[in-house]
């Protein structure tokens, strides 16, 4: 089935958003009044709509294989309460670091639930691991030998072990955000994969999982398709030279979302079909195992859920170029500069139907690059009016910065009409507190 592209209000909708009477409301929320009770730039998340998109997901998974288990990407979001919420909905976790770990760990998940798929990992990152008693996904047939000495120190038992396959096919929204080719840094590719079994069962290892991500924001799921199939042969030859078992088959994340309202949602039934019902039918050939099917999704759970609040401080006419300045920028929000990445703004106080005019949509950094939109068609815009950033609760929050020495903004969530703020507002004595000044300088 294709899905058809949605109608502008229906897109809208989906993410929560509704103009009534001309003024955009949020969750139910009127969003002018937020933003002047909470400052801005704020980001504003709809705890919802998490859940919807978390249970969307699950149901797809449960309607082919029952034996699953999602694992959400953590790096794309890593505010406890969202953790919380995602915990209660019955979510694992996938961590990129131990710095993750700790933060998911302090949410009250137990270690049962995390997945450490990290790379390059250093001594101190599997001491952290081991110590808490984390699955670790390995980058290297190499990390085996140091990982094992931990182990043997901490006289910890070694029994699972997994490690990351590199299809050499990958996919996603931006070459940076591609994760699996011979050039790429991430996983084993498949030359050594077999070696890197056969060297965990040497060492000890009983049980085994086995994991690839290509990549971030794939919106066509045919991509998923030959690096699918890839990773299944790959699987099955791997059962069969060495006897193995598997425990789990971890897909990793990538499903993308539609940042602009002219775009496809993915094709979900076809992701099911790629991967879901291939996956089923080679353990149905029953040779290797009957394990877990694995998910890592980041972005297609938290970034619909959330926008940020931003107020226009300058429109500026230079006579050849319309720019509305706002209170955001690449701080804030680094996708678009980062990756030029889209973003849809909309106005809070007027639908985007009179008046249109095109603006540059851009943040107070000291950089030209600090633009959040380019050429956007907005209505006629005044200072001191609000805008709306799209699509923000993936990689937003969790990749800003505070550079020119800007306070990171606060995070509000919102259930059923109520608001709380989940996250304050840096402050200038944040920005210095870990500073240390010398003797002589004092
Ligand atoms: C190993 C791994 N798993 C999952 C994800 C989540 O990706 P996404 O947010 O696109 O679902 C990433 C993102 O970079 C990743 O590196």
């Amino acid at each position: 089935m294709v899905y058809s592209i949605m109608d502008y209000n229906n897109w809208l909708n989906y993410k929560g958003l509704e103009y009534r009477e001309g003024i955009l409301y949020f969750a139910n929320l009127n969003t002018l009044e937020l933003a002047k009770r909470f400052r801005t730039p704020i980001y504003v998340i709809n705890e919802q709509i998490v859940r919807r998109k978390y249970k969307e997901l699950k149901e797809i998974l449960n309607s082919v294989y029952k034996k699953n288990r999602i694992y959400f990407a953590v790096k794309s979001n890593t505010n406890i309460s969202i953790l919380k919420i995602l915990l209660s909905e019955g979510s694992n976790f996938d961590c990129s670091s131990t710095g993750e770990i700790y933060t998911c760990l302090k949410s009250g998940i137990s270690p049962d639930r995390i997945i450490y798929t990290g790379n390059m990992f250093t001594n101190e990152d599997f001491e952290f691991a081991v110590e808490k008693d984390i699955l670790i996904n390995l980058d290297n047939y190499s990390q085996l030998k140091r990982l094992l000495k931990i182990h043997k120190r901490k006289g910890k038992d070694t029994n699972l072990i997994s490690f990351r396959f590199n299809p050499e096919f990958g996919s996603g929204h931006h070459p940076h955000t591609i994760t699996a080719g011979k050039e790429i840094k991430f996983g084993i590719l498949e030359n050594q994969i077999i070696k890197a079994y056969s060297m965990a069962k040497e060492f000890g290892f009983r049980k085994f999982g086995i994991h690839q991500h290509i990549g971030s924001g794939i919106i066509d799921a045919n991509d998923f398709k030959k690096p699918t199939e890839k990773f299944l042969n790959i699987i099955e030859k791997i059962a069969k030279d060495l006897g193995i078992q598997f425990e789990f088959v971890d897909f990793g994340g990538g499903i993308g979302i539609p940042y602009q309202p002219n775009v496809n949602p993915i094709d979900l039934t076809k992701y099911s079909k790629i991967l879901l019902h291939s996956f089923k039918e080679t353990v149905e050939k029953g040779d290797i195992g009957n394990p877990f099917l694995l998910i890592e999704p980041g972005r297609y759970i938290t970034a619909e859920a959330s926008i940020i609040l931003t107020q226009i401080n300058t429109i500026k006419d230079n006579g050849y170029k319309l720019f509305a300045g706002i209170d955001a920028g690449f701080n804030t929000l680094i996708r678009p500069t980062m990756y030029g990445s889209y973003h849809h703004i909309i106005a809070c106080n007027k639908k985007n139907k009179e008046n249109i005019v095109k603006y540059d949509i851009v943040g107070p950094i000291c950089e030209s690059g600090d633009v959040l939109g380019k050429e956007r068609e907005l209505p006629v815009l005044e200072e001191e009016e609000y805008l709306a950033i799209l699509d923000t609760g993936a990689y937003g929050y969790t990749m800003s910065s505070s550079y020119n020495s800007r306070p990171r903004p606060a995070e509000l969530l919102i259930n059923d009409g109520i608001v709380y703020k989940i996250r304050n507002e840096e402050t200038f004595d944040d920005l210095i507190s870990d500073q240390i000044i010398p003797e002589h300088l004092k």
